[in-house]
């Protein structure tokens, strides 16, 4: 009997979803029921900002704080999917001639070496045929292509096997906040629909169409970069500048006319600093948007979908839907998930920033 006649009685297993940002790390269990997929555990860990300047990519497994993570929360050490952590690998949705298997393999080979700014025999090379199209009585095959280095996949691999986790599956985090979005966005998934992961240090911009990731764009700008800009705008300390941000964010009154009280002309600054980092935001996120609709000739997007803690600034998903005609919306990646509200409720709050762990978490252990 095949594994997938096989699931109907035995429940799916899935891996625990280990999500390791340049802030936090994020940690989501899921058991999967015949209602569907439970919530068991969720657990949030900022990193001290200490930690965090100077870092390379390849120092991020934080295996200090890992450690703590397991300890506190008595998870046991299963089976874990994780995010690759290195510098962005590189992510190409292609369209080629039908051909044979073996054939098809070497022409992606050929495009990743057009592609990678480094040898091919340093890069982890991996692929999947998403679907085929048909332009008159033209057929080709849709490609997802993904690689990395290969030391920095390797590293990080290393560095888990020191501290005694159990790595099964390596995802990039693209891939798994799609994985996400398709249970939660399933009517969505024909049309275009961008999703953005906004972090502390980067954005991730993508596009699915047909349930097809099409694009992903990776840009440096995330939190840690408004936060910044508050720090150096209104000459305060990085705490101070951090709770300003998560208080008032974009809801802070914009400067009024005339004279004002002190407090009213910082709330007015303040609102300058952030619209301005929001701005660029923006930006990217229309360019990219530009990019893909010529690239892909295509025409609207319905819908796009905010993820990542800088998208929690209060009122900065208004003030991105109106640069926008699509509906813009903040993600819920638990929203099709069961949870225990009393037991969640906090973790509901910033939802947005369990997009990529839940994503890793729905993975079946059994694949
Ligand atoms: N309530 C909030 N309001 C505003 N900003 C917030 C809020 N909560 C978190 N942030 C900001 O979101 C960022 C962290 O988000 P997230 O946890 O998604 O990032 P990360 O996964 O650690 O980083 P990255 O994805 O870039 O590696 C920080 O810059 C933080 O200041
Ligand atoms: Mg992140």
């Amino acid at each position: 009997m095949s594994a997938s006649l096989l699931s109907w009685v035995k429940p799916k297993r899935h891996l625990l979803g280990l999500d390791i940002g340049k802030s936090s790390i994020k940690v989501v269990q899921l058991a999967s029921t015949r209602k569907g997929p439970v919530l068991k555990y969720a657990g949030l860990t900022e990193l001290p900002p200490g930690d965090r300047e100077g870092r390379t990519d390849q120092d991020r497994d934080a295996p200090l704080a890992l450690h703590d993570v397991f300890k506190e929360s008595r998870l046991k050490r299963q089976k874990i999917a994780i995010n690759f952590s290195g510098r962005s690998p590189i992510v190409r949705y292609l369209l080629l001639p039908m051909m044979p298997k073996d054939e098809l393999a070497e022409a992606i080979r050929w495009e990743a070496k057009k592609l990678i700014p480094f040898p091919i025999e340093d890069a982890v090379l991996d692929y999947l045929i998403v679907g085929e199209t048909q332009e008159r009585d033209l057929k080709r095959t849709e490609v997802l292509l993904v690689t990395a280095e290969r030391g920095a996949v390797l590293s990080q691999i290393e560095s888990f096997k020191r501290i005694n986790l159990p790595i099964t599956a390596m995802d990039i985090n693209p891939l798994a906040l799609f994985n996400a979005l398709k249970l939660n966005y399933k009517s969505d998934l024909e049309e275009n629909l961008v999703f953005v992961d906004i972090g502390a240090g980067k954005m991730d911009i993508n596009i699915s169409k047909r349930g097809v990731l099409r694009f992903t764009r990776n840009v440096q700008l995330g939190g840690d970069d408004v936060t910044q800009a508050i720090v150096q705008g209104l000459g305060i300390e990085r705490e101070e500048a951090e709770q300003l941000k998560r208080q008032k964010g974009l809801a802070a009154a914009p400067a009024p006319e005339g004279t004002a009280g002190q407090a009213k002309e910082q709330d007015g600054r303040l609102h300058e600093i952030i619209k301005t980092e929001a701005d660029r935001m923006i930006l990217e996120t229309q360019r990219s948007m530009d990019y893909y609709r010529a690239q892909f000739r295509e025409g609207s997007v319905k819908k796009v979908v905010l993820m990542g803690g800088a998208s929690l600034m209060p009122g900065f998903q208004e003030y991105f839907a109106s640069y926008f005609d699509a509906n813009v919306e903040l993600d819920d990646p638990f929203a099709e998930i069961l949870c225990d509200e009393k037991a969640f409720g906090e973790i509901r709050l910033v939802a947005p920033r369990f997009s990529t762990a839940v994503g890793l978490a729905l993975r079946d252990a059994d694949d």
